[in-house]
């Protein structure tokens, strides 16, 4: 029989962090008589997915508060931390997986389907929502990023379509088939609330990343000075 340690080097040099965790049942799989290549590499997939999952509930755990004793009580018995951050100003707490995209945990455990799926890979900006304060893609934001964090999406700007980009937006005439305009509006909310006054290029940098099949980029450029004059009137 291969001892542990042999066992391990032979399919994985960088094995520390998976020998510590791995489960105790996958380990005797993996450790005992002469188990077959595709047995060991089964073991070592698992054992790396336990790890990442623990790695992650520990991560959620540390943002939270969360004493330590307790995650590894709810480890034990199979379980992962649900994840608690403050939504559109309200606390919420979902029992996700870790590695889920906050898009996803938006749109179809929540169901705020405000926020767009476009591309997926942060290329057109869709799904922009912000965290604490900052635009980021939520299609490329892991669960285990937003915990003990504060998000915003289009829904929460105003509950009444007041806030000055919302209004700019409307009196403006900006969207036409709409798809991209959330992510519009929560990118040029973001800057607004660093550069009070943008001028055209500050404008076009900011927003650069947000994409628009149907070409409004002349009409988001006048909506958002619009937006600025509305938030120094307010
Ligand atoms: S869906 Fe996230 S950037 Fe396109
Ligand atoms: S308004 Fe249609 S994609 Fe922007």
């Amino acid at each position: 029989m291969l001892t542990r340690s042999r066992q391990w080097r032979h399919f994985d040099n960088n094995t520390y962090v998976a020998r510590v965790s791995l489960p105790t049942r996958d380990l005797a799989n993996a450790t005992q008589g002469q188990p077959s290549r595709a047995t060991r590499l089964k073991a070592l997939a698992r054992a790396d997915a336990f790890t990442k999952r623990l790695h992650a509930s520990l991560v959620i755990a540390r943002r939270n508060g969360t004493p330590r004793a307790f995650v590894w009580f709810l480890i034990r018995k199979g379980q992962f931390m649900p994840i608690e951050f403050t939504l559109n100003g309200k606390p919420q707490t979902v029992d996700v997986p870790p590695q889920m995209p906050l898009l996803w945990m938006l749109r179809d455990t929540l169901g705020l389907t405000g926020t767009k799926f476009g591309c997926g890979v942060a290329l057109c900006g869709a799904c922009t929502v912000h965290l604490d304060g900052r635009a980021v893609r939520s299609c490329q934001t892991a669960m285990q990023a937003v915990a003990g964090k504060k998000v915003t999406t289009v829904e929460g700007l105003s509950p009444d379509g007041s806030h000055p980009v919302q209004r700019a937006w409307i009196e403006e005439d900006v969207p036409q088939c709409g798809y991209c305009q959330s992510g519009q509006m929560m990118s040029a909310a973001a800057l607004l609330t660093t550069t009070a006054n943008p001028s055209d290029l500050e404008i076009d940098r900011a927003m650069r990343g947000n994409i628009c099949r149907c070409g409004t980029y002349s009409d988001i450029r006048r909506a958002i000075h619009r937006a600025a004059g509305l938030m120094k009137g307010a």
